[in-house]
């Protein structure tokens, strides 16, 4: 017996007409990004493992757990990227796209498969599709502002509803040097109960701790100190300019400051876009999330720039699609079929599809060699605009006929006026 193939465990295959969903939420990003003026940037799927040790930090899961790593054949650590930011700077720096012939801030998008090694279920996959966004070299509020209306602005235009805006600050340096004191001091007295990863967690990176899924770990953070109490007069500024910005532009939003993200190159503004009552399951889930991250650049090599940006979860957006963005999906049609009736037509057939197409139109024919009455089936089927068709007697007179399928109309059109249907589609 032959072998059955399947594919890897939390993967999936994206299969027509589903993939029309596809391209319609990455038409609709483009479109959204170019408003903003944002160019595509597209970077290698699998990079040197240290440029996401050294970005996601190396106390984080998803570096420490999840990574897709190897060594290549030429015995070197190579990782599947996990996210698209470290890759992105990576390039920046290594592009020097910091230099002068560059317009800042620069602001790039991508959209591609990410591979992380989770436990797969709804919404969750091991390779999963991100669309993502960079901007750096601008220190300004408005820039993490602008980062979160795109981000609305782009699912309210394909209609996903129920949004939900959650935003924190990590503050500078000095607030975060501040904080993490402040965490020790108050986690320390509990390192005995802490989980076995928060104890490993608590002198590396203590607020990791706060992102523990550990339910006792939990009992402790809900006391914890919070980030709000310790920011310096910069970081606190920053995050009171993002959130009056946000008001300007009348984007509602909700501050909570137990939020971390799992990444650990974020500092000032981070944010989660969440939806309720999704079909996922859960309460909520996160659809996209983001934040600013000051010093990555410099931690991969490049100067002092600062960069924010978010990346959005394809399949989860996909999942929360509903009706009328469903409306919004175009049916698929066929401009032409072309119906060839008899073998003798064969070759003509050929060069009638081949010259429509060359008009630009979307035309289909029988490659099975099946009876005409098969064929209009076929077109019947494939939504086809017209039909043409050509028999023996068609094809000695030189014509063909063609059949409006809306109307009905019928009429026979010499072969040398075919170039007069192009305006019959416009
Ligand atoms: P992240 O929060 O790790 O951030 O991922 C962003 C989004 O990717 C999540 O909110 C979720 O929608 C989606 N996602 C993550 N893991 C999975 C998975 N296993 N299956 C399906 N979807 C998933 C980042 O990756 C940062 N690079 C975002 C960023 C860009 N920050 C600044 N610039």
């Amino acid at each position: 017996m032959k072998m059955k193939y399947q594919k890897p465990k939390g993967t999936a295959d994206i299969l027509p007409p589903y993939s029309n969903e596809w391209q319609f939420v990455e038409k609709n990003a483009r479109e959204t990004f170019a408003l903003y003026n944002y160019d595509e940037i597209r970077t290698p799927i699998f990079e040197s493992f240290e440029v996401f040790s050294r970005s996601a930090g190396d106390t984080s899961d998803i570096v420490t757990k999840e990574m897709y790593d190897f060594d290549d054949k030429g015995g070197r650590h190579i990782a599947l990227r996990p996210e698209g930011t470290a890759g992105v700077v990576r390039a920046f720096v290594e592009n020097k796209l910091y230099g002068p012939e560059h317009q800042k801030p620069v602001k790039v998008y991508y959209m591609g498969p990410m591979f992380r090694y989770e436990r797969p279920q709804s919404g969750r996959l091991r390779e999963f599709h991100q669309i993502g966004v960079e901007a750096f070299g601008s220190v300004s509020p408005k820039m993490d502002v602008e980062t979160i209306a795109m981000a609305m602005d782009f699912l309210k235009k394909v209609k996903v509803t129920g949004l939900k805006l959650v935003i924190n600050t990590l503050g500078d340096k000095e607030s975060r040097d501040n904080y993490r004191q402040a965490l020790i001091d108050y986690l320390e007295p509990h390192y005995d109960e802490l989980s076995d990863d928060s104890k490993e967690r608590l002198h590396k990176n203590p607020l990791r701790v706060l992102d523990s899924k550990d339910k006792n770990d939990q009992k402790f953070v809900a006391d914890a100190p919070e980030i709000l109490d310790y920011l310096t007069d910069n970081a606190r500024e920053h995050f009171e300019s993002v959130k009056n910005q946000l008001e300007a532009l009348g984007i509602e939003y909700i501050v909570d400051s137990t939020m971390v993200r799992g990444l650990d190159y974020y500092n000032h503004t981070i944010f989660e876009i969440m939806v309720a009552n999704s079909p996922l399951g859960k309460g909520e889930v996160t659809i996209c999330a983001g934040g600013r991250y000051n010093g990555l650049v410099e931690e991969l090599g490049g100067p002092e720039v600062p960069g924010v940006g978010f990346g959005l979860g394809v399949e989860r957006l996909l999942l929360l699609l509903n009706e009328e963005t469903q409306d919004m999906l175009q049916t698929k049609q066929l401009d032409f079929y072309v119906v060839g009736i008899g073998d003798a037509v064969q070759n003509e057939t050929l060069k009638i599809v081949h010259e429509l197409r060359q008009m630009g139109f979307a035309t289909e024919q029988d490659y099975l060699d099946r009876k005409p009455k098969a064929q209009f089936k076929s077109a019947d089927k494939l939504n086809a605009k017209f039909v043409v068709t050509v028999g023996e007697s068609e094809m000695n007179d030189h014509v063909f006929k063609l059949k409006n399928m809306m109307t009905g109309d019928e009429q026979t059109i010499a072969l040398k006026e075919i170039r007069t249907l192009k305006d019959l589609l416009k």
